[in-house]
């Protein structure tokens, strides 16, 4: 059982926070507005609770999930910076221009993976990506399978970071396939051709390269 805060409770944090805590694990969803996270908690069950981000940080999870829009990294990595060494940090955050502004488009035509920006803000973590790439839809409505599973591609940073985010892939009844340190996410952007897609293991590795 582990301990995790979901920095975004929305589509992806908020199915992914209620598939943690129905998998067993205990689940501290966030947001700006805690308050407004009632009927979420309800749904996930004893397992959960809602509290601000600032406490999210102040419990010590073994994991965090960054599920917020990408021109809200900077100010949550700046704000809470040292609270969260040696953390893990899934982050499943994308860059849209549209949506993220200049911040979104640097990072797009910079040399550097978006989830690399992420590192480098949050520096005292062990980061990982994970679950950028999977519809919200079908997040919610493909756990939890025997059959039919749909694999989720996954990088990580260090040892700690791909242990956690495998552990907690599989633990929602999805498969896990690892793609590299985040210097292979790439391949799990937004124009990528994995992007978007739900398959099974050997299709996703087989589009993968790998
Ligand atoms: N939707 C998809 O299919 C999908 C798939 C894969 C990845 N993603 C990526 O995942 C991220 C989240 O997407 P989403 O669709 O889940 O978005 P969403 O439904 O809009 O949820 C965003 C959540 O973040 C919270 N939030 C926003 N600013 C915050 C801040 N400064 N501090 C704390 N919480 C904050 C929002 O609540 P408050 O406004 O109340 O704070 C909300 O709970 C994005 O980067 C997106 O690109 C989305």
């Amino acid at each position: 059982m582990m301990k995790i805060g979901i920095i975004g409770s929305g589509n992806i944090g908020g199915t992914l926070g209620k598939h943690w805590a129905k998998a067993g694990h205990e689940v501290l969803f966030s947001s700006r507005h805690p308050e407004e996270l009632n009927s979420l908690v309800h749904d996930a069950g004893k397992n959960a609770k809602a509290v601000s981000v600032a406490e999210a940080f102040e419990a010590k999870a073994d994991a965090y999930l960054l599920a917020v829009p990408f021109k809200e990294v900077d100010q949550i990595a700046e704000v809470f910076a040292g609270e969260y060494g040696q953390k893990v940090v899934i982050d499943a955050t994308n860059p849209y221009p549209d949506r993220d502004g200049e911040i979104a488009q640097e990072v797009r035509d910079s040399n550097r993976n978006a989830t690399e920006y992420t590192a480098m803000k949050f520096s005292t973590a062990l980061t990982s990506k994970a679950f950028n790439t999977i519809h919200a839809e079908h997040l919610k409505k493909r756990a939890f399978r025997d059959t039919d599973r749909i694999a989720v591609p996954y990088a990580a940073q260090d040892e700690k970071s791909r242990e956690v985010t495998r552990q907690l892939i599989e633990d929602i009844g999805m498969d896990a396939v690892y793609v590299g340190d985040l210097s292979a996410t790439k391949a799990m952007e937004v124009d990528q051709g994995v992007y978007g897609v739900s398959t099974n293991k050997s299709e996703l590795s087989e589009k993968l390269n790998i």
